[in-house]
């Protein structure tokens, strides 16, 4: 039997990136621009399941092809010293262990800071320096053999203080011309905060890129050509259903695409019947997976506030929320802009918003829905 390539997980990399040609683009002109460009510094915006972690495992395959060592980390309370240990694991086999004469040299000059073997610091470097000095060495070490370093920090929460040092440490090296580039990753919410922080300055001339839907066009496509694959049939309305279904959003891509496989498999056509039900369970899913995640942080009166505009099938007034909930038009700006921060709803024109988590206001709708449980 035909193994299922959709993959309905979080933090992998999927079979094929779909609808981001554009940024993957600006992404390669950027890891080919000189030293010091710009672009080498980027942001990704999005809310769960849109993508980024994908992406960044993307961009590291790219920029292994370009020369980079990449260092892929989670933005903890250890991201400085994993992100120097993962340089010194990636990078080893690219550096051969002798030091060269000039090395031996350069070691002497500067009073004994330098490696021992290799990209391992020696006893002087480990013990009395900080990761500003570690990270130089290693750059300037790993751009002897050609290699630049490209770091990838996922899950960017909040402005914490080694996501500050890594910040200063970013600009200081991007003075002194090293080949370092960076993309940080995280949700609307976390990364407005972040922004905020004056000591990240240099993260706002970061290129920033929202998590956008993929087009519904593109999904069809990918669908269609996964089918075919299989050698299973599928009429033009039941494909249209199911990328329509997706919103764009690339986990229901996955999770949709799975049920379809999962519940046809070894069929030589896909139902229209099948398409249905396979959208029913992947909605299903996104409770656990997406909702919960999403509304836990909220308050009740944010919840609420979301309840109100799920009434609405497309967009929600300003006003008519404000009578909705019999507040005043402050309280609606108050909590518009929480939840705008949070990455929940998009606010399209003035006095307009809209919920832009697909199929939340159905969840928020739902008669069992439970506010105690957030
Ligand atoms: N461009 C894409 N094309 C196809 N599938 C994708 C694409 N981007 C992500 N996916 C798939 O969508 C799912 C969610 O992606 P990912 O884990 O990268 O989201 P995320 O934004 O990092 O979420 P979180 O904020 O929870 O970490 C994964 O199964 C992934 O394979
Ligand atoms: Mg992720």
């Amino acid at each position: 039997m035909k193994t299922n390539i959709f993959t309905p997980t979080f933090g992998n990399k999927p079979f094929r990136i779909i609808g981001r040609d554009d940024i993957l683009q600006e992404f390669d002109e950027a890891i080919s621009a000189p030293v010091g460009h710009p672009g080498r510094s980027m942001m990704l915006i999005g809310q769960r399941g849109t993508g980024k972690t994908a992406l960044l495992l993307e961009f590291a395959e790219r920029a292994q092809k370009k020369n980079y060592i990449t260092a892929k980390v989670t933005a903890n309370a250890q991201l400085l010293s994993d992100i120097l240990q993962v340089i010194q694991s990636q990078g080893a086999k690219f550096v051969k262990g002798k030091k060269s004469i000039s090395e031996v040299n350069t070691e002497v000059n500067i009073k004994g800071i330098g490696f021992s073997l290799g990209l391992t610091f020696n006893e002087e470097t480990e013990k009395n320096y900080g990761f500003r000095i570690k990270l130089s060495l290693l750059l300037d070490k790993l751009s002897k053999y050609n290699k630049g370093v490209l770091l990838l920090v996922d899950e960017v929460q909040s402005s914490s203080d080694s996501i500050r040092e890594l910040a200063t440490t970013y600009q200081h090296l991007i003075g002194e011309e090293k080949n370092i580039a960076i993309v940080m990753a995280g949700l609307p919410s976390a990364l407005s905060s972040v922004l905020n922080d004056k000591i990240l300055t240099f993260l706002n001339r970061a290129k920033q890129i929202k998590m956008n839907p993929i087009p519904i066009s593109e999904v069809r496509q990918f669908y269609q050509e996964s089918f075919e694959n299989n050698k299973q049939e599928i009429s033009d309305k039941a494909l249209e259903k199911a990328a329509k279904a997706t919103q764009g959003f690339p986990y229901l891509l996955q999770l949709i695409g799975y049920q379809i496989e999962r519940n046809c498999a070894g069929l030589k056509v896909i139902s229209d019947q099948c398409v249905q039900s396979a959208i029913k369970e992947a909605k299903a899913a996104l409770a656990d997976s997406v909702f919960k995640p999403c509304l836990n942080p909220l308050s009740n009166q944010d919840i609420a506030f979301l309840q109100a505009m799920a009434k609405d099938k497309t967009y929600s007034c300003v006003d008519d929320i404000a009578t909705r909930l019999k507040v005043n038009q402050g309280y609606v700006q108050m909590y518009r802009k929480r939840l705008l921060d949070a990455g929940v709803i998009a606010a399209p024109r003035r006095g307009i918003m809209t919920i832009i988590i697909p199929y939340l206001n159905e969840y928020l709708l739902q008669e069992n829905f439970d506010l105690a449980t957030f």
